[in-house]
Formats: structure tokens, C-alpha cells, sequence
């Protein structure tokens, strides 16, 4: 008869095990009944890098990566990158629904209340070398605004959670702004709130004095669709980063911090700062076939390429593709587009790309734009975490309300000595 459930037989004992399922999936703590003898602990999986592990349910991001689908809470990613903007996106990730013209007003009236850290913690920025990595000041800074909102430690309040993530999003541009500022040696600008989100930053980050600044709108919308493309892409490396600090019930702020550094990695938020310097390496067309071999050879990686979930076209990167026309329009074409370009013409078409499905990932255009809109490489890591900050807000929001979650507490496999005696090795 057809059921919900797998039947597992122990060879070690002959002995069956039906387990039932769970939403389609196997409910690991289940194996721990499947021993050997009474005092066993009982059978674990084993998962590296969680390649096969769902650590949650989630109600917020949908990915099929055969088909190359990403829907926000049911919406696709491209009805939205058209008709939506990151703030009526980032309302939809937290509160699970669009909002009306006055919540939306509201939330970004919100938001934008937000969009300042006090005085005395702008002088952080001074204790860092003028060089320091953005994404060191970005991470250190999200870590610091917890010891101004005390009040964010209170994690089981729906209302403070909301709170914080209003609080958060409002100031993420500030301290990253900020961070590109102290790079400069420029003065720190405050918010314009009658400016677009995306129009405030660019005007913090450019600005080159208290005076005005208009924001090219071709600019702004870009910005502000590329962040949209980042918000959310469920449980990626930084978004588990968010969710197994928040499982200590450490506040948003310092979860923040974690989800930051872990999307610093190359191959994470790092991979675009990493596929600019891969195609300035490569420097021309006609030096493509040699870098392409060294791939195959497994000497380097094609940067901006593959993807853990999607085994077909990241739909975030037809999009960028599209985005980049306009942005090089307006502020003429990146010389390194031909190389990108060239790059994945040859790899979609060579053996070693196609039988590994291996296609353009979201970071494999987005550094071209940001490079033309005058962002250094460096900072790129931190436009995506200003982009991806709504989705750890939400999944963060999602995680406190689950009762089926505990701390996260994964187990191990121990290959080490069994027991050993002190003694000194002089
Ligand atoms: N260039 C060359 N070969 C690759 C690449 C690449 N970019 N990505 C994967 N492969 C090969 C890999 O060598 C392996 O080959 P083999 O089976 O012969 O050993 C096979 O493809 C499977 O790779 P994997 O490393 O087991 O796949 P993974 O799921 O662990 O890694 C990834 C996913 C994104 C880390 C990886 O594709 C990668 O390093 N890409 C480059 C970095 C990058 O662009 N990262 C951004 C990801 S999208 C933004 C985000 O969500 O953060």
C-alpha cells in the first residue's frame, strides 16, 4: 500500500525500521532509533556542507534550480524586478504579503526614520586604518549598533522584531556608505529622506559635500532592482549564518554580523569583487582559450559560474545582463564586457561547463555595473549585503516564530584519538 514513509533495513541487526515522512523529507532525528544494541546512541546522517539536509521549513523564498526559478513568496523574480522595488520587496519578504500604497508609505516612511546611527558611534570609523576592507567596517559596525538598541536582545517580541528590521534596513546604507566614505577620507553625509532608498545611498556614497546631488535615475533604478535581485535566496551560506546565531537567541544586530562575514567569502558576496579581478587578469579576448584551459584543469575557477542549487540559467543573471544595458548606456560600456561576454559564449558550449551545468551566476555581470556606476571592487561584497539584508531580516523573523526550531546544534562523526595521557614532550 502507498504511504508517507520509507522503510530502512539495519544489515547490521537484519532488523526493519518504517519511518515516516515529513513534508516529503526524511526526519533525520528518526535514524536514532535504529541501533545496534540498547546503550548505542543510534544511526546519524552524515552531510558535509548540508548538500542534502533541509535545516528548516520556509514559507519565503521558492527556488527550482533544473528549471531556473526564483519566486519571493510566491511572485517571480522577474514580474517583480519589472514592476516592484527593493522596499515593497523587502515589506513582502518580512510580512509575507505585498503591502497597500499606505503600508508601503508607512514602511518606507520607516525605514527611512531609521536611516542614522548616533553621533558619538560615528566615530568608530576613526579607529580603523584608511584602507580598511568595507566589508571588515561593515560587519564591525552591524556587530556595534547592538550595543545602541540594547532593546533588539529581546527576540521573542514580534513587535521588537519588527522594530529591529525596520532599524536595520534603514541603516545598513548609512554604515555603508559610511564605510566607503572613511576609504576616502570624505566627510560623512546624513540621509536625504526625500530621496528613493537607492537615491539616498548613492547620494551618501558620491555626494562630494553637504550640497545636493541628483542621483542619475538610469542609476538609481539599476541599484535599486539589483538590490531587489539580491533580497532574499533562501538558505544560502550567510542566510544559515543568520539563522543558526539567531538560534541562540543572540539579537539581529550581531546575527547580522555573522551573515556579513559569511557572505564575504568569494565564494559567496565574494564572487563578484573576485569575477572583476578574474577579468582584469585576464585582460583580453584573445587570453580567454589559455584561462579556460587552466579551469579544466582545475588551476583556478571560472568566477561567477556555478551554482550549488541552480543547475540552469540563474534567472537573477538574465536579468543583470538586460540591467547592464542600461546602466552602460548611461554611463558607457565597461571595457570588460567583452571579455565577460566572450567568456561565457566559450564555457556554455565546452564539454566541461555543460556536462557540469555550469551556467552564469547572479555575480557574473552585477561587478560590471557596479564598476561602471564608480563602485570600487572591494565594495561589492557590501552592495549585495545591503541587498540580501531584507532576506536575513525574514528568515530570521520566520526562524523566531517556528516551534519546531531549538538551537542549532549540529552532531560530528569523531576520527580523533580515543584517549591519551598527559605527558610533556620536553
Ligand atoms: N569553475 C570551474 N569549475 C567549477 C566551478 C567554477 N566556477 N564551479 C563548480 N565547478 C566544478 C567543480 O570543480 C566540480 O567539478 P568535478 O565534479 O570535476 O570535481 C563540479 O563543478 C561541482 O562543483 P562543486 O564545487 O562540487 O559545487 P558546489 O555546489 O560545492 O559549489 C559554488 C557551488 C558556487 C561554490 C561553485 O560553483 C563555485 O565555486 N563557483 C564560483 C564562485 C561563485 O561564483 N560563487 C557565487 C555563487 S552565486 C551567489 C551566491 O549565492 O553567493
Amino acid at each position: 500500500m502507498k504511504r508517507d514513509a520509507v522503510t530502512i533495513t539495519d544489515h547490521r541487526t537484519e532488523q526493519t525500521y518504517e519511518i515516516p515522512l515529513v513534508d516529503g523529507a526524511l526526519p533525520a532525528i528518526k535514524l536514532r532509533k535504529i541501533k545496534v544494541a540498547d546503550d548505542d546512541f543510534g544511526l546519524m546522517s552524515y552531510d558535509p556542507a548540508y548538500q542534502n539536509t533541509a535545516h528548516c521549513k520556509s514559507r519565503i523564498t521558492y527556488i527550482d534550480g533544473a528549471k531556473g526559478i526564483l519566486r519571493y513568496r510566491g511572485y517571480p523574480i522577474e514580474e517583480l524586478a519589472e514592476e516592484s522595488s527593493f522596499v515593497e520587496v523587502s515589506y513582502l519578504l518580512f510580512q509575507g504579503e505585498l503591502p497597500s500604497r499606505a503600508e508601503l508609505d508607512s514602511w518606507r516612511a520607516e525605514i527611512l526614520g531609521h536611516a542614522e546611527v548616533p553621533e558619538r558611534f560615528k566615530r568608530l570609523y576613526d579607529g580603523f586604518e584608511r584602507d580598511a576592507n568595507p566589508m571588515g567596517l561593515l560587519v564591525s559596525a552591524l556587530a556595534g549598533l547592538s550595543t545602541c538598541h540594547p532593546d533588539s536582545r529581546n527576540v521573542k517580541a514580534a513587535s521588537s522584531r519588527r522594530l529591529q528590521a525596520l532599524r536595520i534596513l534603514g541603516k545598513m546604507p548609512v554604515i555603508s556608505a559610511y564605510a566607503f566614505r572613511h576609504n576616502r577620507g570624505r566627510p560623512l553625509v546624513d540621509a536625504d529622506r526625500s530621496l528613493s532608498y537607492a537615491g539616498n545611498f548613492l547620494r551618501m556614497v558620491f555626494s562630494k559635500g553637504e550640497g545636493s546631488y541628483e542621483p542619475h535615475p538610469a542609476l538609481e533604478r539599476a541599484l535599486d532592482t539589483l538590490f531587489l535581485l539580491h533580497a532574499d535566496h533562501e538558505q544560502n551560506c550567510s542566510t544559515a549564518a543568520m539563522r543558526n546565531v539567531a538560534s541562540s537567541q543572540a539579537g539581529p544586530f550581531t546575527s547580522m554580523a555573522a551573515a556579513a562575514a559569511a557572505l564575504w567569502g568569494p565564494l559567496h558576496g565574494g564572487a563578484n569583487e573576485a569575477v572583476l579581478r578574474m577579468l582584469e587578469k585576464i585582460g583580453s579576448v584573445s587570453a580567454i582559450p589559455s584561462f579556460i584551459d587552466r579551469v579544466k584543469a582545475g588551476e583556478t575557477r571560472l568566477m561567477g559560474f556555478g551554482h550549488r542549487i541552480y543547475k540552469n540559467y540563474d534567472p537573477r543573471a538574465k536579468i543583470i545582463k538586460r540591467l547592464a544595458d542600461e546602466v552602460f548606456e548611461a554611463q558607457g560600456k565597461n571595457p570588460l564586457l567583452e571579455i565577460a561576454l566572450e567568456l561565457e559564449k566559450i564555457a556554455l558550449s565546452d564539454e566541461y561547463f555543460v556536462s557540469r551545468k555550469l551556467y552564469p551566476n547572479v555575480d557574473f555581470y552585477s561587478g560590471l555595473i557596479y564598476q561602471s556606476m564608480g563602485f570600487p571592487v572591494e565594495f561589492f561584497p557590501v552592495l549585495f549585503a545591503i541587498g540580501r539584508a531584507p532576506g536575513w531580516l525574514s528568515q530570521w523573523n520566520e526562524l523566531m516564530e517556528d516551534d519546531e526550531q531549538k538551537i542549532a546544534r549540529p552532531r560530528q562523526i569523531y576520527t580523533g584519538e580515543v584517549l591519551r595521557h598527559y605527558r610533556s614532550r620536553d
